[in-house]
């Protein structure tokens, strides 16, 4: 199999070096239009494959030839955030790179699936879907499990227990707006709700909402490790053909009483991209949460629609 990864700056370089690691695939191209900065990643994480034992082959280029018959694209292009900026603020740079990038993209693979890390990530993943013509089952976003293993770090932190015990789930848009679900958490199998207090979990998913931001104004741009990361998991649970529960951002096609927006919401990943949407129970609370989540992207994407790209 061959993966794709456009953009070797700090995400799209940490894509490829976890992909990588995981030995899954044959071969990662990473394509930036600085072509020497994806040269030196790609032969940087390939020098260390003799010692962290991986024969995925690694190579950097900024020609798109080289990505030709790509299975896997990921889309981590666009400028980052600079402390004091919303996602939101990054449209009018990133859409047009996006659409520029989806079209070049498909002028060399012809069905391969595409995921979005690029922000403000819900309209780019709308921006990528509509240059694609392709079904919105192979066209998503990255940004639930990011958003999400922020959250579950925060309750390891919280409770001093080991993330790995932790489980949640988290919907909604990839920004100030999204939607973590203590109801839906739980420390292995016992309900967050039953461990930790109310005003407690309260302030964890506050300071998830604005995780991202945390990280802007820590690093001076944003985060990369987890983000990474985060996109590699995607690429293995498609490439294992797993059937893996993620959340991730899709078109909404009436789950949730919403449509033509697009959302995280947990679907099941396997060698198709998108198998099902799984619709949760919400109640009356997390329903508004959800939906207020969908306006505020909904507004982004009537932005996108009137710069007629
Ligand atoms: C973040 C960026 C990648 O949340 O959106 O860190």
């Amino acid at each position: 199999m061959k993966v794709t990864v456009v953009g070797a700056g700090n995400v799209g370089a940490t894509v490829a070096n976890v992909i990588a690691h995981k030995d899954i695939v044959k071969e990662v191209v990473l394509l930036d239009l600085i072509g020497d900065m994806a040269r030196g990643k790609a032969l940087d994480s390939w020098q260390q494959a003799p010692i962290d034992y991986y024969s995925t082959r690694l190579t950097g280029t900024e020609n798109y030839d080289d990505t030709a018959g790509s299975d896997i694209v990921v889309i981590t292009a666009g400028i980052p955030r600079k402390p004091g900026m919303s996602r939101d603020d990054l449209i009018s740079t990133n859409a047009k790179i996006v659409t520029s990038v989806v079209g070049s993209i498909l002028s060399k693979s012809d069905n391969p699936i595409i995921i979005i890390v690029s922000n403000p990530l819900d309209v780019m993943t709308y921006a990528a879907h509509a240059a694609s013509g392709f079904d919105s089952t192979r066209v998503f976003g990255m940004a639930g499990i990011l958003d999400t293993s922020r959250y579950r770090a925060f309750l390891a932190t919280e409770l001093n227990v080991s993330p790995k015990d932790i489980q949640a789930l988290l919907l909604g848009g990839h920004g100030d707006t999204m939607v973590p679900l203590p109801r839906y958490t739980t420390v292995a199998g016992i309900p967050l709700t039953e461990l930790l207090a109310a005003d407690k979990i309260e302030a964890i998913v506050q300071r998830t909402k604005k995780g991202g931001g945390e990280l802007v104004k820590l690093i001076g741009t944003s985060a990369w490790y987890a983000p990474g990361a985060a996109a590699a998991q995607m690429v293995e649970a498609i490439v294992k053909n797993e059937n893996r529960i993620y959340p991730c951002c899709v078109k909404m096609e009436g789950q949730y009483g919403l449509n033509d927006v697009y959302l995280g919401v947990p679907v099941k990943l396997n060698k198709n991209g998108i198998g099902d949407v799984i619709e949760v129970g919400l109640n009356k609370d997390e329903l508004a949460l959800l939906h207020n989540s969908a306006d505020h992207v909904k507004k982004v994407m009537n932005t996108f629609d009137s710069m007629n790209l």
